[in-house]
């Protein structure tokens, strides 16, 4: 049983990572930081066969939970965490095998913002991306921020999460 959480973010310190750490060290999960790794945008003829995509979806395929990682920017998610999920592609054309071994995990949102609440359907490319997998998309954590940085409550609401997650693990 492991939790992996993959950050997408332009602040390698910012609001999302505060969130996804204080999740991650209450489960004892594996962060990782997609500003760290080379992962270029989907490419039809696989010319970046050699970047980093394929090392970071075999640390996918070891885990039971994954978390998606990544603020609000516009109202989507970051460019870096779309940049990798695009990649997925490459799990059902060049790797099917990692694709396949992908069925049964479950999957995990952590979004920041300064709005009240996400914006309408913005879980929806991770739960269908999920289903089509065969992985289960188990929820969000969502942390408001300002200008100070996180709620306070958000730390708080980490801790409840990482207890779901852990939960459903054992
Ligand atoms: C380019 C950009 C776009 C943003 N768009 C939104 C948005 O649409 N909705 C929202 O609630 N917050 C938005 N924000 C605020 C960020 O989501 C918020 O500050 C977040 O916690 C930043 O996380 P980070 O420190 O990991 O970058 C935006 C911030 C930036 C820099």
């Amino acid at each position: 049983m492991s939790t992996l959480a993959i950050l997408g973010s332009s602040s390698p310190d910012g609001n999302t990572c505060a969130l996804a750490r204080a999740v991650t060290s209450t489960c004892s999960g594996k962060l990782l930081d997609l500003s760290d790794y080379d992962v270029t945008p989907w490419d039809y003829l696989a010319r970046n066969a050699g970047d980093d995509f394929f090392h970071l979806a075999r640390e996918m395929a070891a885990a039971t939970d994954i978390i998606f990682c990544t603020p609000v920017y516009w109202y989507a998610m970051s460019a870096q965490l779309k940049t990798f999920i695009d990649r997925f592609s490459d799990l059902i054309t060049r790797n099917k095998e990692i694709g396949r071994s992908l069925a049964g995990k479950r999957t995990w949102l952590i979004a920041t913002g300064s709005d009240e609440t996400l914006p309408e359907g913005f879980e929806i490319p991770f739960a269908l991306t999920s289903q089509y997998f065969q992985m289960h998309y188990s929820g969000a954590l969502y942390g408001q921020t300002t200008d100070a940085g996180l709620l306070p409550i958000a730390l708080e609401q980490a801790k409840v999460f990482a207890g779901r997650i852990v939960n459903k693990q054992t």
